[in-house]
């Protein structure tokens, strides 16, 4: 229990179980001292478990799907009258693909569905803050973050369309970051976020082989939801005012490396990590003996 978020309010999107990053989110800004409003859409909230999570937060669940702008003004609307007034952060943590989930390639889309996965990954963050701002709904000086993954720099096997979605998202972040810092000082911000194991993440094709790739190349390892949710509310407090328009990787260095040693031992030899002994790593025996 902490005071970082001490007197600040926010709207989290996205907490579907207790693996979601919006979760890890929604509680650790609790215990910081926040007050916070749920949502998510109607079928989320009666699959998974987020009436728990706010009754732990002490706080309302209201539904909204983030591509249907009226869904959103209502979604403001009670957001404002719950707080009674205006609020200081929010978090978008949505994303999905039809194409992800249907198992249809990037070289054989269905466009329809292309069309939903952007919408929803990714032109979703704009009706947000394009609502917000029309609303008037941020304090000065708020924040305003979305989740985002190294897909959308670099290509990587099996992402697919989201990869297309995440450039997108972390586009808007830039566009609207400039405008919406200009007028109110509100910053916006994405968090390029270690594979992580949650629902979203299990749909990502070889998410298991994926996240021991990411593990053995980051020199800190694969950042957990609960260490997001750490990084994310450093950007909700007063310490990062001028932090605004950037995409923040928050992945164990995984973004800087160009190849481990231990993972290139490991393609070479064809092993996986758990078969080469540890004192071997990282000032082991040299090549020949190892
Ligand atoms: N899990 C990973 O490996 C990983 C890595 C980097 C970034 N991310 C990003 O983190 C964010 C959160 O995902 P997660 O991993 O916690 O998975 P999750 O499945 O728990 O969360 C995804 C959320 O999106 C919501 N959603 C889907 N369509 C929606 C709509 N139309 N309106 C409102 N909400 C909608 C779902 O209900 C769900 O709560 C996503 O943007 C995801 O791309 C995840």
């Amino acid at each position: 229990m902490g005071n970082l978020l001490k007197g600040k309010k926010g709207l989290i999107f996205g907490a579907l179980n207790e693996q979601s990053i919006a979760w890890k989110v929604a509680e650790r800004a609790v215990e910081e001292g926040a007050e916070i409003v749920l949502t998510n859409t109607a079928v989320s909230i009666r699959m998974g478990t987020i009436d728990r999570l706010a009754e732990k937060c002490h706080t309302i669940v209201v539904p909204a799907d983030a591509t249907n702008v009226a869904d959103l003004e209502k979604l403001v609307d009670k957001t404002l009258e719950h707080f009674g007034g205006k609020f200081d952060f929010i978090l978008h943590s949505i994303g999905m693909s039809p194409n992800v989930r249907k198992g249809r390639t990037y070289d054989d889309l269905d466009y329809d569905y292309l069309a939903k996965t952007l919408d929803i990954s990714a032109l979703s963050f704009h009706k947000v803050i394009q609502v917000v701002r029309k609303k008037d709904a941020i304090n000065e000086w708020g924040s305003i973050v979305a989740l985002s993954y190294i897909a959308a720099q670099r290509t990587l096997y099996g992402y697919n369309d989201m990869a297309d979605a995440k450039a997108l998202l972390e586009s808007i972040a830039r566009s609207f970051g400039y405008i919406y810092g200009r007028e109110k000082h509100v910053r916006i911000n994405t968090v390029s976020q270690s594979p992580t194991q949650t629902t979203a993440g299990s749909g990502v094709l070889g998410m298991n082989d994926l996240m021991e790739f990411a593990e053995n190349m980051s020199p800190l390892g694969n950042a957990t939801a609960d260490d997001c949710a750490g990084y994310v509310l450093t950007l909700f407090s007063d310490f990062t005012r001028k932090v605004t328009m950037q995409n923040l990787y928050h992945d164990g260095g995984f973004s800087s490396m160009g190849m481990s040693r231990r993972a290139m031992r490991i393609y070479r030899k064809g092993m996986r990590f758990e078969d080469v002994k540890e004192h071997q790593y990282p000032f082991g025996l040299p090549d020949e003996q190892a």
